[in-house]
């Protein structure tokens, strides 16, 4: 009986271990393990068989079909192609971290801006960062070899047009689609330009050659300095969370007439002067203006019907101030370390 036993036993493992296919399991463990299968038989007789051999023979049989069974499993494991490593999840283990991208505070800072400006009734446009002579200075009432060109070091653009002029360039500031924009849209309009701006600068602390500006136009009837004042302000406070003093003082820009710098109050120290406004209480944040009669006519508008006002500020100095960042570079740097802090 124990040869016969151990036979069984060593030709199931046997073919359980060659087997191939599903149906060859499913055939084998009927024939050893099934209602008469052979294994099976030997249990059922176990009740003809003497007290000591019942046991014996029972214990061995009984553990042969749990080999068995195991053996079964293992090789349908392995014909569907599940090694039991695999099939085990420890669904307690801590997940596998996935890396977030994140937004330059740059950016933050231009959505803000840009949520705060429609909510004013403000379309938000864009324009090319490779543009025309025209555009970033004639059109803006700065003729070829005008002194005024000189305020910006323009990265002038190593290819002639048609003309046989070299007349492309990295715009120097946002300031040409508020031609583009009266030219597509007409007058009145209300427009904001968030982008990047180029300058062939000395790069240090606050000095980029690739920086940001948001430039706004707004043209109606009527429109005035106070109205300037207003939307500077409403900008401000949104951006800031707190009442903001804006300050102008006259400057010269040959876009506009009249125009000014603008200053706000230092945020850091609430106008009582710190290292961040160089103890003045005030900070620059750009340049603005009554839109120059000549600007409106080259971008359509008669200027005997329209009035309005534009401003260009640095957004980089306006992320800066508000996440309290000391150095321009940061923004283009690309240090993960320094970026994702905001
Ligand atoms: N475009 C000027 C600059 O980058 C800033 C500026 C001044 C923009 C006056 C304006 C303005 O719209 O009215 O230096």
């Amino acid at each position: 009986m124990q040869e016969k036993i151990d036979k069984i036993k060593q030709e199931a493992l046997d073919r359980i271990g060659k087997a191939g296919s599903e149906e060859e399991l499913s055939r084998l463990e009927k024939k050893y393990l099934g209602r008469k299968g052979e294994l099976t038989q030997i249990l059922r007789g176990l009740k003809d068989l003497s007290g000591e051999e019942r046991k014996e023979i029972g214990q061995k049989a009984n553990r042969i079909k749990q080999e068995l069974d195991s053996s079964l499993n293992e090789a349908r494991k392995r014909i569907s192609g599940v090694s039991s490593k695999e099939e085990f999840t420890d669904v307690t283990l801590p997940g596998e971290e996935i890396e977030r991208g994140h937004l330059n505070p740059v950016t933050l800072i231009r959505n803000e801006l840009e949520d705060v400006f429609t909510s004013l009734g403000f379309i938000v446009m864009d324009g090319p960062e490779l543009e025309s002579d025209y555009y970033c200075f004639e059109a803006l009432n700065i003729p070829k070899y005008h002194p005024a060109r000189d305020m910006q070091d323009t990265f002038y653009i190593d290819k002639k047009n048609q003309d046989g002029e070299y007349d492309m360039v990295m715009r120097t500031h946002t300031s040409p689609v508020q031609i583009r924009g009266m030219e597509k849209y007409g007058a009145p309009i209300r427009m904001v330009v968030p982008g990047r701006a180029f300058r062939n600068e000395d790069i240090d602390a606050c000095h980029e050659h690739t920086f940001y500006q948001i430039e706004c136009l707004m043209v109606d009837e009527n429109i005035s300095i106070a109205n300037f004042r207003d939307v500077v302000k409403e900008m401000l406070s949104g951006i800031f969370k707190q009442e903001v003093k804006v300050r102008l003082r006259p400057a010269y820009f040959p876009f506009v007439e009249p125009g000014f710098e603008v200053d706000m109050s230092c945020t850091i120290c609430g106008g009582q002067g710190c290292p961040s406004c160089k103890n003045t209480g005030w900070l620059e944040m750009g340049g603005a203006g009554m839109v120059h009669p000549n600007v409106l006519k080259f971008g359509g508008v008669d200027p005997e019907e329209y009035s309005g006002f534009a401003f260009g500020f640095g957004m980089d100095r306006i992320a800066m101030m508000k996440f309290g960042i000391n150095d321009i570079r940061v923004f283009n740097g690309g240090n993960l370390k320094d970026l994702q802090q905001f």
